[in-house]
């Protein structure tokens, strides 16, 4: 088995569904799966011309790859019928692809009216702590149990290791929210419940050595949406990134806090998740906007031009093979 992972090395919202939409087009895949994240996870995706904002549906629907929700999410079932529903209109076929697993973890009705009354942490609202918290407490319903998502369930198990074409299965673990979100590494209590490094890759079942490529995924400057205050408040240019680079929620549509890259955030999130390809992406919304700066520490290091911007980057992250700049909703 082979698998590669794409992570996301700030606070969600890098960019990741793009960079797994990608890879699943130029890849050899024969699965994609999702390891962690519930419908608190918005992944736009520009398909054939058309936009699709998936939350629990993996990337590989669009072209005709076994799509598996793994073990380590949690799912809403009528959020998923609604998105299967939304996509097989887009002219995608996901039913004859979606795999769920059956030890998945589900949000009840109940979760989701608790999560509406965080006040806190200022989550999506979409049940995804309170799943996460009856699962810890071994209180929680699992995909198994559910009716109506019979059609779909697997064992993961059967799936992906007692198949008699172990040899030749290639995973693409396409990750949801980020380092800065993660249950572990995050700021806590400003986190997501969940495990959004490649250490929840392995959870859901991928042998640590089957793992080939780890992409760290990133932008060029940071957003976060949460009750944490994180921007600040001073800076015009913030409003000026949040226009020109639509940073508004993909689920829940509130904007986005902006602020400068941190070099030692990213350093971090890489040394972790172990990324040997790193992709910033949204450089072409500092170039519109023509101002460049990364925090380092408690100091900022302004730029004259995209390339200095860069150039220091190269240079104070040294570890992955690869470092892309990424200016386009196709390229990565
Ligand atoms: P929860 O995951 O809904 O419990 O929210 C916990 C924190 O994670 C909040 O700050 C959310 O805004 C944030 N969060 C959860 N999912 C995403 C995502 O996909 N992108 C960005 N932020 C997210
Ligand atoms: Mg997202």
């Amino acid at each position: 088995m082979i698998a590669d992972v794409v992570v996301g090395l700030q606070f969600g919202d890098e960019g990741k569904g793009k960079v797994t939409h990608q890879l699943v087009r130029n890849g050899n895949y024969t699965h994609v799966l999702r390891f962690n994240g519930g419908c608190n996870a918005g992944h736009t995706i520009y398909h054939e011309g058309k936009k699709f904002v998936t939350h629990h549906i993996p990337a590989g629907v669009f072209y005709g790859i076994r799509s598996i929700i793994g073990p380590g999410c949690v799912i809403n079932p009528s959020q998923l019928f609604k998105e299967i529903e939304e996509l097989e209109e887009g002219g995608i076929k996901v039913k004859e692809y979606l795999r769920i697993a059956a030890n998945a973890h589900v949000i009840t009705d109940f979760h989701i009216v608790e999560d509406r009354r965080d006040k806190d942490i200022g989550t999506t609202r979409t049940g995804n702590g309170p799943a996460y918290r009856d699962k810890y407490a071994r209180k929680g319903v699992l995909a198994l149990e559910i009716p109506e998502l019979e059609d779909f369930i697997i064992d993961v198990f059967t799936e992906l290791h007692d198949n008699p074409e172990f040899d030749n299965i290639e995973v693409l673990c396409e990750g949801a929210q980020g380092f800065g979100l993660d249950i572990d590494w995050g700021e806590y209590p400003f986190v997501t419940s969940s495990h959004c490094t490649t250490a929840g890759v392995i959870a859901n079942g991928i042998p640590h050595k089957a793992i080939r490529d780890v992409w760290g995924v990133a932008k060029v400057y940071e957003t976060y949406v949460g009750a944490k205050q994180f921007e600040d408040e001073e800076e015009e240019i913030f409003d000026q990134i949040r226009e020109v680079g639509s940073e508004y929620g993909a689920t829940t549509g509130r904007p986005r806090q902006i602020n400068w890259l941190s070099i030692d955030m990213i350093k971090r999130s890489a040394a972790v998740n172990g990324a040997n390809k790193v992709i910033f992406n949204k450089a072409d919304i500092l170039d519109e906007v023509g101002t460049w700066c990364i925090y380092e520490g408690m100091d900022a290091h302004t730029f004259k031009t995209a390339d200095d911007f860069e150039n220091w980057i190269l240079h104070e992250v040294e570890d992955p093979e690869i470092i892309i700049f990424s200016r386009s909703p196709e390229e990565i």
